[in-house]
Formats: C-alpha cells, structure tokens, sequence
C-alpha cells in the first residue's frame, strides 16, 4: 500500500512482512546503482546497521551473486560506530558490515567509510570533519537507509541532537545501550560512547529510506505524524523532501491512516 498522497507528514510504503520491504528496497537501491552506471557515474550510499536492515543486504548480495550486479562504482558511508571499539570485535559496525554485505559484493575497500572505533580520542574532532569532508568530496549521499531507535533516534542521534548536529562523539542514552546489550555478553559490555554522523549530515543526503519493523510501531506514528522536536530526532525527517519509510503492517499499526 502506498500512502505518499495522503495525510501523512512523512510518505510511507506499507508492506506485509520485513522481507517484502526488504526486497523493495534492495531493489531500489540496485536500480540507483545501476542508473549511475549507465551514466558513468558513482553511487554514493549511506548504510545503517542494527538488525533492521539485514535482510536488504541478503538481496543485495542475491543481486550480486545471481545477476551480476556490480558494486564497483559504489561508495559507502556508514553512519555510526561504537566508541571504543576494535574494527575485529563482533560487536564493531565495521565487523558487521563486512558480515552482511563487504565481504560478498564486488566493492573496492577503497570506497568503504565507516566512522573508526580504534580512532585517538585526542583525533577525534579532526577525524569527525574529516569524514564530513570525504562525504562530500564523493559528492554527497545519493540515498541514505535508516533505521530507527525505540527512542526515536537515526544514527546514533539521541533525543535532544542538535538539527546542526555533524559527524561526532557523542554520549549513548542509557535505553539504547540496554536495548543493544542484546548483541553483546552483557550491558557492562555496550561501550558508553560512539561516533556518529549528525542530523545535518544525515538530512543533506538526496534520498533518505527509513525501514522499521515490528514493535516499532508507537515511535513511528510519532515520527511520521506528530509533531517535529529534538525529542524524537527522526521527527526531523518531516523537513527532507525525498524520504520515505519502508514499513511493515505491525510498524504500521499505529499510524492514523492505517
Ligand atoms: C542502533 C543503530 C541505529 C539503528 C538502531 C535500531 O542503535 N545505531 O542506526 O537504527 O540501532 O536497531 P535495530 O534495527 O536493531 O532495531
């Protein structure tokens, strides 16, 4: 179901399970990909992690694998890393995105951007603007995928980010340590810290597609239909003008229209 002309503040796709939104998405991005080529041009992604969006790299790995989709004009940045972390710790972004995705596709290494959980923290703020930088010397974020935090936030974008807010170290929210101590032994293991690309960076990229499923319903209704504050920091999503999300009927569930 396509609900972009109705009353929503956010447009949104309703699909009958995660996968079929999955599949929709994956194949979104491999037309983009594919468009670039034809144009001889580079496809520049924004990738998120979190268990929301393991399955579009499971198609995206189909395409590769049975048609020969091609990812040697893509250029990827990540949105967060824990801080600090080491890139070979099952926990690291970076481990999990080689996981799902790097290791399978035709990528040059060269072209992956994750922000470094090894990074000196005395670097930081340099290391942050560099990466700034880079995203835009690729020429800035054709489409950026999202995930959404039970609190609301994209990213790691706690409530309360600045809608300024650029590549940075930031402080976890006690909630999203504990909802991601699912990952890891125990919640004294979730690092306290990470870097993550800001609400500014975020919102610059041409195409944002949030995905959420499940019992993600209650922040979504919030996001999608009330009102923009820095409490719900997805809710800034309301002011780009190409972002869609990518929902099942449960994440659905609470959306007046629905
Ligand atoms: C983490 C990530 C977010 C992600 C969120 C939701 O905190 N930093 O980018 O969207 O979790 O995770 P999940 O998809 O597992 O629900």
């Amino acid at each position: 179901m396509n609900l972009s002309d109705s009353f929503e503040k956010i447009p949104v796709q309703i699909f009958k399970s995660p996968s079929e939104g999955s599949i929709s998405t994956a194949h979104e991005i491999a037309a983009l990909i594919k468009e670039k080529q034809s144009r001889n041009e580079n496809c520049v992604l924004g990738l998120a992690t979190g268990s929301t969006p393991i399955k579009v790299y499971d198609e995206l790995v189909r395409l590769h694998k049975e048609d020969g989709l091609s990812f040697k004009n893509v250029i990827t940045f990540n949105l967060d890393e824990y801080y600090p972390i080491v890139k070979d710790s099952p926990n690291s972004y970076w481990y999990f995105m080689h996981k799902h995705l790097f290791n399978h596709v035709d990528i040059n290494p060269e072209n992956i951007h994750i922000p470094n959980g090894e990074w000196k923290k005395e670097n930081i703020r340099k290391r942050c603007e560099e990466y700034e930088n880079e995203i835009e010397a690729a020429g800035g974020i054709d489409l950026q995928l999202l995930g959404i935090g039970g609190n609301g936030h994209i990213g790691f974008n706690e409530p309360g980010s600045s809608l300024l807010s650029k590549t940075r170290l930031l402080v976890l929210e006690n909630s999203t340590r504990i909802a991601n101590s699912r990952d890891f032994l125990n919640l004294n293991q979730v690092p306290k810290l990470a870097v993550s690309m800001g609400l500014s960076t975020i919102l610059k990229a041409k195409k944002i597609v949030l995905l959420a499923w499940g019992n993600k319903a209650q922040i979504v209704a919030k996001a999608v239909e009330g009102n923009i504050t820095d409490q719900i920091p997805a809710s800034y999503l309301q002011q780009h003008n190409d972002c869609t999300f990518v929902l099942d009927e449960i994440a659905a569930s609470e959306l007046n229209a629905f």
